[in-house]
């Protein structure tokens, strides 16, 4: 039998998580029971606005990700395949939720293989169930006091609740 080619894999599970959701967490779970160390990184200079700052968003994550030994939290900015090979790591993971995503993906990760050739992307299938989610969603149904449990951990649910009972300035 061939020896794997690498004999350590550090995966990157990038994004925005503004905020983490239960799509997120079924990705995150599944790469962390495939690979040896698992970076989810948050974005910092998304052109999205977010609801969330940076460190309020590291941690949720660190919150809701206690439980996976190997999962550690970071925040990037600047190119993700500089960072990834800032890193060390050999594999950027996202999820696929519909088609509509793929075309966007296929762009993403052919621009940076073209960067990077030694780093890969693996995309991932998201649970059906959560197929139909998006920070943005949940965000939406929060700010309308729709429930919200289904979609994220209890953690997020009360942050959520924070910000939208806050008085706005
Ligand atoms: N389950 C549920 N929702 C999911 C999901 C899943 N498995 N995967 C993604 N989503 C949601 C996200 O919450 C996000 O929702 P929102 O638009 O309401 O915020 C939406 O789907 C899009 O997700 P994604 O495509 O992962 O975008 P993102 O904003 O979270 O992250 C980066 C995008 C940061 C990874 C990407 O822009 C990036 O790499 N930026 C760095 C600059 C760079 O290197 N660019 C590439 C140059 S070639």
């Amino acid at each position: 039998m061939s020896k794997p080619k690498h004999e350590y894999t550090v995966a990157i599970c990038p994004g925005s998580f503004d905020p983490v959701t239960f799509g997120h967490l079924d990705i995150i779970s599944r790469a962390a029971d495939i690979f040896d160390k698992v970076i989810v990184t948050v974005a910092t200079n998304s052109s999205k606005q977010p609801l969330f700052t940076v460190d309020e968003r590291k941690q949720l994550l660190a919150d809701v990700t206690s439980r996976w030994p190997n999962v550690v939290i970071d925040s990037f900015s600047g190119l993700l395949i500089n960072y990834a090979a800032a890193r060390g790591a050999n594999v950027i993971v996202k999820g696929l939720r519909a088609v509509s995503d793929f075309e966007y993906e296929l762009q993403m990760a052919s621009a940076n293989h073209k960067l990077n050739e030694k780093i890969e992307t693996f995309f991932m299938m998201t649970n059906p169930k959560f197929s139909y989610l998006s920070s943005s969603i949940v965000k939406e149904i929060a700010r309308y006091n729709g429930p919200i449990a289904d979609l994220v951990p209890d953690a997020v649910a009360e942050a959520l609740l924070r910000k939208f009972s806050a008085p706005s300035t």
